[in-house]
């Protein structure tokens, strides 16, 4: 297109942008000169709707606030009949008629749920990530919700914290890319299909020391802007509508009340100007940490730049009191009522209340084969293949093949955590839909050969619909045997229980539970062809089973449309090509464990196979993880070509060297060979998925851009320094897999 239509187009938009912005202007000043001070702290209160109950405003709490105004937002409620009550009582019966926001942990998809959003992150597709928060937003919309919390942007470099399983692992590049492509999902142009993102949880959360979650974070900020904040600062960039605070201290003081994380950094560093929220009860807990009563603690949240109370109540007790005694003023109210209004006004709440309450929309839009189907495809491409010895897989639809574990009948638990909307007890377990779709070809036989855990103590608990009934070890171990006597292949379906991951489910030791690898000792003894499907919400230390199980895939939890897609890449309909997004450990004690590591003084070198004197490592395990980061077989093979560098431009030749048409994800790694301050061995700058038939090749490319070459220096000014970079492109994130060369930035060059 010709420049100056580029210019008049962009002149347009702006100018079109700037008069909305003009009439949400107007329309919420309008607005708030009729409220009252109670009113405007009214909008500031987000309450549960787990409390909600039919019935007059005088007899439930939740639609008196609502009748008073004094209800901002709801969340964890849903359906057309008892919103439509609730939203009522708020436009119908209070004095302004303000409509209440209605939010949710839409995390993974809604009746449709797609794989754990760890798990998607190993898709490294960012349209079909994209289009997965598209859909869980149509879905969820028509079940009358606005908002949802999500995406969980956090970085986690230590798989004990169970919320590792919420977020998009540990690189903040990859990281950045998921939560622009999840904003955009979500809110597209805020129609009455799209919800309302928010952020979270800001910031720092996934840096809970020792991986327990809750627990205290510490951190230098150069650390803080390199490594932890890029996905949050990509998600305000992309729009994102509001950010949720985190629980934990940041330098001290806890998120939610930390006016320079709140005001200095988002607000006025990255120009963002969306609403804030804490998470649940955050202010209350602000006296835990030490910091003062809910009196206090509401006053230290308002100023910092928090605008809405989820559940702790703090806001609606207390802000009127500090108001009249001056700990805060009718500013710092109004500057907090304004942003929650306009979130509203965006969300076209203010034209029509009832927007998201369409009866009709429930009946077509939910759980539909178009997005089951979506899906089903979307699981396939989140597999990982960690290990597949004389091509085992993909496994051919015939003869016996025993399918043994606690996860092979369990169709609830393959869902996994974080999905409040599944209709768990519809969705087909593995066992069902392998005998269903191999009846004419195979014979499937089951056994569950074990409990999760030797100890019911450890079982998770959560909820009736996950834990299996307790069965006697021996029982179920000897009805396992005689299965896989008889099988000519052996599908152990292991792993997790979908509540060993998620809020507040740490583990302290990452090893496959004894009862199972006790189990697949005996399987091994058979003599027969074995599979292990590992279900997680996390990295698992499968150090044993690397040695002595022929064929792994790590299935994560994935979602409503398990049980197809498993079935889809066991017999080869579907190409696995995820790649990991978190370094696999061979022990747990190397924890927290990730690629994009700093040198030491003494460093081990990667791939060094023994222990060394004096150098950085450990006399009991190899440095390096089990799996790194970015890795991930397929069915077929790929060869790369080494770097042909012009100018900023690297280019390589992938070609599919195997026997199958398959996806692969082609990485680019950077390294400042030498800087002001200390720079990771290798940071992700890039990556392609691209999709090559058997035999085909393929030029990939990148341009280096300054951006891919920059990082907060130690006055955090965010700097490129001319030098040498390695320039490294790849399979996966191993030295020893990646092409290198490297790239020289004079002071001319550096644009
Ligand atoms: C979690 C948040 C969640 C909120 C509301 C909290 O316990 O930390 O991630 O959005 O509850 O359900």
């Amino acid at each position: 297109m010709h420049k100056s239509a580029i210019t008049i187009i962009a002149l347009l938009f702006s100018s079109l942008t700037l008069t909305a912005q003009e009439d949400m202007d107007k329309y919420v000043s309008a607005l708030m000169e009729k409220m009252t001070v109670e009113e405007k702290i009214g909008q500031l209160n987000l309450m549960p709707g787990t409390s909600f109950t039919t019935g007059e405003p005088k007899d439930n709490p939740l639609l008196q606030m609502a009748a008073e105004g004094k209800l901002g937002a709801v969340l964890n409620m849903s359906g057309e009949k008892n919103l439509k009550i609730l939203q009522d009582a708020a436009t119908r019966q209070s004095r302004l008629g303000i409509p209440v926001m209605v939010g949710m942990d839409v995390i993974h998809g809604y009746e449709t749920v797609f794989p754990i959003p760890l798990a998607m992150s190993c898709s490294w597709d960012m349209e079909a990530i994209e289009q997965s928060t598209r859909i869980a937003a149509k879905e969820a919309t028509a079940d009358g919700i606005c908002w949802t919390f999500s995406p969980m942007v956090d970085i986690a470099l230590d798989a004990r914290w169970g919320r590792i399983a919420e977020g998009s692992g540990e690189d903040p590049f990859l990281g950045s890319c998921i939560a622009q492509a999840m904003v955009r999902g979500y809110q597209g142009n805020f129609s009455k299909q799209n919800l309302m993102a928010c952020v979270k949880h800001y910031a720092l959360y996934g840096a809970a020391e020792a991986g327990r979650d809750y627990n205290t974070v510490d951190m230098s900020r150069i650390r803080m802007f390199n490594q932890f904040m890029p996905p949050y600062k990509a998600a305000a960039e992309a729009g994102a509508g509001s950010f949720m605070t985190s629980f934990n201290i940041v330098e001290y003081v806890p998120a939610t009340t930390n006016r320079w994380l709140l005001d200095d950094v988002l607000r006025k560093e990255w120009g963002w100007n969306g609403f804030v929220v804490t998470d649940y009860g955050s202010i209350d807990e602000v006296a835990a940490h030490g910091l003062g009563n809910l009196t206090k603690a509401s006053v230290m949240a308002l100023k910092a730049g928090t605008d809405m109370d989820m559940c702790s109540g703090g806001f609606i007790k207390t802000l009127s009191q500090s108001l009249s005694d001056g700990s805060i003023s009718m500013e710092d109210i109004d500057t907090a009522c304004r942003r929650v209004l306009e979130a509203k006004y965006k969300l076209g709440l203010f034209k029509d209340p009832y927007r998201f309450l369409d009866a009709k929309r429930r009946a077509t839009d939910i759980y539909t084969p178009e997005h089951r189907r979506f899906a089903r495809q979307m699981a396939t491409k989140t597999f990982v293949l960690l290990k597949n010895e004389g091509n085992i897989l993909p496994l051919k639809p015939q003869g016996r093949i025993a399918l043994i574990g606690p996860m092979a009948d369990n169709g609830a638990n393959m869902v996994g955590t974080w999905a409040p909307m599944a209709k768990r007890s519809r969705v087909a377990t593995l066992k069902e839909t392998m005998k269903q779709r191999l009846k004419d070809n195979a014979q499937v036989d089951y056994a569950q050969g074990c409990n999760f855990t030797s100890d019911p103590v450890l079982q998770a608990d959560g909820g009736a619909w996950i834990a299996a009934p307790w069965k006697n070890a021996d029982t179920l171990m000897a009805e396992a045997i005689s299965v896989a006597e008889r099988a000519d292949v052996i599908v152990c379906a292991m792993g997790e229980e979908s509540e060993m991951s998620g809020e507040s489910h740490c583990r302290a030791s990452l090893e496959m539970f004894d009862a199972q690898q006790h189990l697949i000792e005996q399987l091994l003894k058979l003599g027969k062809p074995i599979v292990l499907l590992n279900f997680a919400g996390r990295p698992t230390v499968m150090t044993w089973e690397q040695s002595h199980i022929p064929a792994i895939m790590n299935v994560w939890f994935p979602g409503s449309e398990a049980s197809d897609a498993i079935c889809d890449v066991l017999f080869g309909e579907a190409v696995p090509s995820g790649k990991l997004t978190v370094s696999m450990p061979q022990a747990t004690g190397q924890e927290p464990l990730y690629y994009n590591q700093l040198p030491t003084g003494r460093p081990m070198g990667e791939n060094a196979q023994r222990f060394c004197l004096y150098k950085s490592n450990y006399l009991d395990v190899r440095n390096d993880p089990l799996y790194p980061f970015g890795y991930g077989l397929s069915y077929t093979t790929f060869a790369y070509s080494d770097i042909t560098l012009e100018g900023r431009t690297a280019t390589i030749r992938v070609s599919n060297t195997g026997d199958y048409d398959a996806d692969e994800i082609v990485q680019l790694y950077i390294h400042d060979v030498e800087a002001s301050i200390s720079r990771p061995v290798k940071e992700l700058k890039g990556f392609r998925r691209i999709h090559l038939a058997k035999g085909e090749s393929t030029e990939v490319s990148f341009t280096i851009t300054d951006d891919m070459l920059k990082f907060y220096n130690q006055q955090l000014d965010y700097v490129l320094e001319p030098g040498d970079f390695e320039i490294m492109i790849g399979p996966d994130s191993n030295l020893k897999n990646l092409k290198k060369t490297i790239l020289s930035i004079t002071d001319d060059t550096n644009q």
